[in-house]
């Protein structure tokens, strides 16, 4: 997306100075969204689309015709996508989250959660994007909350481990990746069981006189998907704007030699 935005000029001519306003396009940054046809998805890239970003979103089954349909797990097809596309911001949504089917077909949601991130994560480092990962509080055993950044994770089931497993890698491609472990999530669903905070709707109307088969004892913290896309929004913008005081301050490289990254961060949003 680009947008006008106005510039003014002093302009000195012999006797007489002119304020002139000129209107200039500005392209505004750009941003890969991965499973943007998702729950968190949609939200994310709507957030960034109303705050002057070009979105470009991907999604898989549901793509078409609004989004790129790409399959993550192509290592060929992720590489042409991210090397035609140079994002400056990758937020990197796409997963397999639903930990039944993460146990029944495991092979195929590593392959998603684990070796696709790993690919997105080594072309965001050949392209220099900022790569934002959704991660989870599966990887966390749940017996001491709350937790922390620094805690130590102890994922109890196959999903869990395999966005732990998604971090490492992302870590190894991309030292400066920012990590987002949340919660439970809720928004504008497509359908009620879209979402685990929606689906005991349906748990509720399905319910008999003696029973409705509900957790009494499980505590959780649902997280509205606007409020992680505007986290989302805010930390890439914030990191582009110290990218930008680097790169004016010190050329590409830093006073060390190295160069000039985004900051390193594991963020708690609950
Ligand atoms: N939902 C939650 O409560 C929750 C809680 C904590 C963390 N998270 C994390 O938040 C992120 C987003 O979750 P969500 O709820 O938005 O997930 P979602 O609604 O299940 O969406 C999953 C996305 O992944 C895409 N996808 C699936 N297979 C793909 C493939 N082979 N190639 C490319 N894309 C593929 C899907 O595309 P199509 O649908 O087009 O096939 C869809 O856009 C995930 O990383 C998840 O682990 C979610």
């Amino acid at each position: 997306m680009s947008c006008a935005r106005a510039e003014q000029r002093l302009v000195f001519n012999p006797g007489l100075v002119l304020l002139v306003q000129d209107e200039v396009l500005v392209q505004g940054p750009k941003v890969l969204v991965t499973g943007a046809t998702g729950l968190l998805g949609r939200a994310v890239c709507r957030e960034f689309q109303s705050n002057g970003w070009m979105v470009t979103g991907t999604g898989y089954r549901r793509a078409r015709p609004r989004f790129l349909r790409c399959d993550l797990t192509d290592e060929d097809a992720v590489r042409r996508l991210l090397q035609e596309y140079k994002p400056d911001v990758i937020v990197h949504c796409a997963a397999e989250r639903r930990p039944d089917v993460m146990e029944r077909h495991t092979d195929a949601a590593v392959s998603l959660n684990v070796h696709a991130t790993s690919m997105v994560s080594k072309e965001a480092a050949v392209c220099g994007a900022l790569l934002i990962y959704i991660s989870t509080d599966y990887v966390f055993d749940g017996r001491n909350p709350p937790y922390g950044e620094d805690d130590c994770p102890n994922p109890l089931n196959m999903y869990g481990r395999s966005k732990l497993e998604g971090e490492r890698e992302t870590l190894r491609h991309c030292p400066d990746v920012v990590i987002l472990r949340v919660p439970v999530l809720f928004g504008e669903v497509e359908s009620v069981m879209e979402s685990a905070v929606t689906s005991l709707w349906q748990k509720v109307q399905e319910a008999t006189e003696e029973s409705c088969p509900l957790d009494h004892c499980l505590q959780r913290f649902p997280t509205d998907t606007r409020d992680v896309a505007t986290v989302c929004r805010k930390l890439a913008e914030r990191a582009r704007q110290r990218l930008t005081f680097f790169r004016e301050s010190h050329g590409s490289q830093d006073s060390h030699g190295k160069s000039a990254g985004w900051e390193t961060a594991l963020v708690k949003i609950t």
